[in-house]
């Protein structure tokens, strides 16, 4: 029987790995850990689970380094950062070993978009420049959720604390965390890392020009708003070889900034891609909630395609990939390698095996219930704490250092 989407069912050569297919699991933050950043058993199922269902490899959700320059982004983010994190995430690597395929650990570091409540007392968010965030819309997905919820309009919001600039000492200090929590994660048994450039993030804020206002090395110009992403991408392989993968993820949108669109669209993004050519990844990842969706009225090439033929790497596509055909079209079109699948991997941990049965299956629209703990404990909800329309979080309860 000939296979019914040739291109998503056939192998890629990645680094030293062999993908099985072209279907990745994308990052998805669950907010699952222990209060003190220490991945679960319930994580270990979770990813084992979808690692069964036919996924070539999977990409976890941001991870912070370490406990330091405001680092951590989220309550019950899970951390690689100590030896408990270490012995947390060793189940769940093996739990997605025990399926044959490569685990990646995205590391991150939220920047000015840090929950407050993880920044300790009298610690301002770093960011590129001095800059503020605008504060997140909580979204939901439908009216009766947030019916069920008890929430009235408008939608919560969270604000973000002014940043202060990172210095060269900061930069330096924080690519450093990275490498240093990749050598934790190779000794969870990690199979590489994905560095988080995307999503309103640390590094996002520096590649994204309206929030990167520096005069030096770090800012100004594509170049050098890539900088501090690709050193830390090379501690990171400095310190953990030639062997195990680096990624970087890319975005135009943001927590902060769902629809986001670089100034300048394509060109942009082709000058991004440029500047990344010699970065020492295997690969690039381009997050969207939709990858045809460039935002640039002069053009409808698709972002990822634009990178990836500027920069020559190999590109994962993210964004919308819903249905087995549209593996076969980001493959087919040029834009990507392979896709990164979230949404429907929350819903349906088989997808893969689905779309490659032929089988119909009920799409189910995404809902927050998938993004939480079974069955619908709001007090794990993505990505903060839902139950007041305003957003105030206690600031009391910010860290202090003992
Ligand atoms: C609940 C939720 C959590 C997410 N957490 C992360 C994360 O930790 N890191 C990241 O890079 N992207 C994260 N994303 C973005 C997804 O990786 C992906 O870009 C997005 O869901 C669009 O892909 P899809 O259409 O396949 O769902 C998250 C998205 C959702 C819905």
């Amino acid at each position: 029987m000939s296979e019914r989407f040739p291109l998503a069912f056939s192998p890629l050569k990645l680094g030293a790995f062999t993908l099985k297919n072209r279907i990745a699991m994308a990052p998805l933050t669950r907010q699952a850990s222990e209060d003190d950043g220490t991945p679960t058993d319930e994580m270990a199922a979770y990813y084992g689970r979808r690692a069964r269902g036919g996924v070539a490899m999977v990409i976890t959700e941001g991870t912070y380094t370490n406990d330091e320059l405001g680092s951590v982004a989220y309550l019950n983010q899970p951390g690689c950062g100590t030896p408990g994190h270490v012995a947390g995430w060793k189940k769940s690597v093996g739990a997605v070993h025990d399926h044959g395929i490569p685990a990646i650990l995205q590391l991150m570091h939220g920047g000015r978009v840090s929950d407050p409540r993880c920044l300790y007392e009298g610690e301002a968010p770093v960011s590129a420049s001095a800059t503020q965030s605008g504060g997140a819309v909580l979204y939901s997905d439908t009216d009766e959720e947030m019916h069920n919820r008890g929430l009235q309009p408008p939608w919560p919001k969270v604000t973000f604390p002014p940043a202060r600039e990172a210095t060269k000492a900061d930069i330096r200090r924080i690519a450093e965390g990275f490498a240093e929590a990749a050598v934790r994660g190779v000794e969870a048994g990690f199979d590489g890392f994905e560095i988080h450039g995307a999503n309103g993030y640390l590094y996002y804020q520096f590649i994204d020009p309206t929030q990167n206002l520096r005069t030096d090395e770090y800012g100004g110009s594509p170049e050098n708003n890539v900088r501090a992403a690709i050193e830390a991408c090379q501690l990171v392989r400095d310190a953990i070889g030639p062997d195990k993968l680096i990624i970087l993820r890319l975005s135009q949108d943001g927590v902060d900034a769902f629809g986001g669109a670089w100034p300048d669209g394509v060109r942009y993004a082709a000058a991004v891609g440029k500047a990344l050519a010699n970065a020492p990844v295997d690969a690039l990842h381009w997050s969207s909630f939709d990858w045809k969706d460039n935002r640039d009225p002069n053009s409808d090439v698709p972002m990822p395609k634009v990178i990836r033929e500027a920069s020559g790497k190999p590109m994962i596509v993210n964004g919308g990939v819903a249905e087995g055909a549209d593996v076969e079209e980001v493959i087919a079109s040029g834009a990507g390698d392979l896709v990164a699948v979230g949404r429907p991997l929350f819903a349906h941990p088989d997808w893969p095996h689905i779309i490659r049965s032929g089988e119909p299956f009920n799409w189910t629209p995404f809902d927050r219930k998938y993004v939480i703990k079974p069955p619908y404990d709001y007090t794990y909800g993505y990505p903060l704490d839902l139950k007041k329309t305003v957003w105030d979080p206690d600031i009391s309860k910010r860290k202090t250092r003992q």
